[in-house]
């Protein structure tokens, strides 16, 4: 089977990039190819920041590999958090903490309406490719569900009654912006 390292040690981004793909590529972690830096991603588009994780891979460790790069846009906050979704607590910011400034926020706001979008830069023989997955929905007003991760509990997908904390990772990649962009990496890498 042909590998692929996913520039990645989020464990939850793993476990849905290797399900959406099993059988047909295997998929490597940092970890896997012994790469233990913080890789930069310093950037301020998710554009440039997917680039930036998929070109110091391709550089460093000569893999054809692949970075995401995912926000979280708001449309009552002009977009935001986007490009700085994990880190918008502040210092010592984590998913809970997150998710608490986000439901204050919007704490009154009717205007619910969110979309989270993935961009995949892939470097495949040295060239660069960029897919882009996109989910609307809105935010709910207090968390629903334990699965998933970051934001997963207070974000509802439109067209479902379910939060994507309270679905099945298969149910979750079917829809999900991650999922989406990876599919479209998919269809790509079959044609090469
Ligand atoms: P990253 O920089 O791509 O890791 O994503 C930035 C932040 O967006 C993460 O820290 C998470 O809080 C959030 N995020 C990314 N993907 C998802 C998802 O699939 N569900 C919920 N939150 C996500």
């Amino acid at each position: 089977m042909r590998e692929l390292v996913f520039a990645t040690n989020n464990p939850h981004k793993l476990m849905e990039v290797r399900k959406a793909t099993e059988g047909q590529f295997t998929i490597l972690s940092l970890e896997d190819i012994n790469c233990n830096e913080d890789i930069p991603e310093t950037a301020e588009t998710l554009e440039e920041n997917a680039s930036q994780k998929s070109h110091y891979v391709f550089e460093k460790y000569g893999y054809n590999c692949f970075g995401d790069d995912t926000g979280l846009e708001v449309e009552a906050l002009g977009g935001k958090p986007g490009v700085y979704s994990a880190r918008y607590s502040g210092p010592g910011h984590n998913h809970e903490k997150n998710m608490d400034k986000l439901l204050t926020e919007l704490t009154g706001i009717t205007n619910r309406k969110g979309r989270f979008r993935t961009v995949i830069s892939l470097i495949i023989d040295g060239k660069e490719i960029l897919f882009e997955g996109i989910v609307d929905g809105k935010i709910l007003t207090e968390r629903q569900g334990r699965e998933g991760f970051g934001y997963d509990p207070v974000f509802m997908p439109d067209g479902y009654n379910l939060s994507f904390a309270q679905m099945s990772l298969d149910e979750k990649n079917q829809i999900s912006h991650r999922g989406r962009a990876v599919q479209k990496l998919l269809n790509f890498l079959k044609t090469m």
